[in-house]
């Protein structure tokens, strides 16, 4: 148990608040807004809710008052600007590199000792952002996709097996953009069984295309960027750290040469525990696998290069 604080009451933000809330994983939880009341609104909301489960986390919504998330363990970043339909999530780079960097910047201020969880998109080159920019060690500063795109990965696998979404597992890992997230086919399982003793190759192939237009696909249904699965999503990595699970969780860190990739946030397995990200877990990928890697890599580069462009690094 911990202190957490989530900046950002928006969508994503609210939804992951509620999670830790509904699953009482915090001693103590602070979700704060620039919009005035916000936070305190969606709080409010969220503790009359939890008379109905027996909840008793204890919350409080601020408006942009940094003194209130003194202390925590866990800082959880979502603001920014969400997804139009059409949009990558590599084009909100301009507007939403200055904001988490300021986040960033007030929220360490009062919790120096926190893991900061970066949720808010472009979100590979938002964690290099907010590594550099903050100077912290590299197990306190992880990015929140993997988790994510698993999830939907795992998703279309049920719905091609029709079968539990409990009984099958698989990871994403690479860059958490449409053209750059890896599903890994190779290792998704039903049962522990591969998968492909189960379905086509064409139907594998359609399961990741779905998974890499996972996010696309819901904000041309909703207008806007998805809620519910990057919320539980991000709750599930607190939940990690706040409870030292060690669960391996394919989440964006900083490489110094695992994968052969340095000087670059990306998303590899890595195992979550109380100390943040505490050790990437280096798996055998195919040649296939291996080729699309550097490619994510590469892409990942790209956009992160565009921070030194926005002077913000
Ligand atoms: C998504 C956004 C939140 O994938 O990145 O839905």
């Amino acid at each position: 148990m911990g202190k957490v604080t989530v900046i950002g009451a928006g969508n994503v933000g609210a939804t992951c608040a509620n999670v830790i809330a509904m699953r009482g994983i915090a001693s103590e939880l602070v979700l704060i807004d620039i919009k005035e009341g916000f936070s305190e609104g969606k709080i409010l909301d969220m503790y009359q809710a939890s008379a109905l489960y027996n909840g008793g986390t204890k919350t409080l919504g601020v408006t942009n008052d940094y003194s209130k998330t003194a202390d925590s363990d866990v800082v959880v970043i979502t603001s920014g600007m969400p997804r139009k339909p059409g949009m990558s999530r590599e084009e909100l780079i301009g507007v939403n590199a200055g904001i988490v960097k300021s986040v960033m910047q007030s929220a360490l201020k009062y919790s120096p000792n926190a893991i900061f969880l970066i949720v808010a998109n472009p979100m590979d080159p938002m964690t290099y952002l907010a590594l550099k920019s903050s100077g912290l060690p590299k197990n306190r500063v992880i990015g929140m996709g993997g988790a994510l795109d698993s999830s939907r990965f795992k998703c279309y696998l049920a719905k091609a097996l029709d079968g539990f979404i409990g009984d099958v597992d698989g990871m994403v890992i690479g860059g958490h953009g449409d053209t750059t997230m890896i599903p890994l086919v190779s290792k998704a399982s039903y049962k522990g069984v591969p998968v492909s003793q189960f379905l086509s190759k064409e139907v594998l192939d359609k399961v990741a295309a779905d998974t890499m237009v996972g996010g696309a696909t819901l904000t041309g249904l909703l207008g806007t960027s998805a809620w519910y699965a990057p919320g539980a999503a991000s709750a599930s990595v607190v939940e990690a750290i706040l409870c030292d699970q060690k669960r391996v969780i394919p989440s964006c860190v900083y490489l110094e040469g695992e994968y052969g990739q340095k000087d670059i946030c990306i998303g590899v397995p890595t195992v979550i525990g109380k100390n943040g990200a505490e050790k990437v877990v280096e798996i055998e990928l195919t040649a296939e696998e291996k080729e699309k890697f550097e490619a994510s890599a590469a892409a990942v580069r790209k956009t992160s290069a565009i921070l030194h462009d926005l002077k913000v690094l």
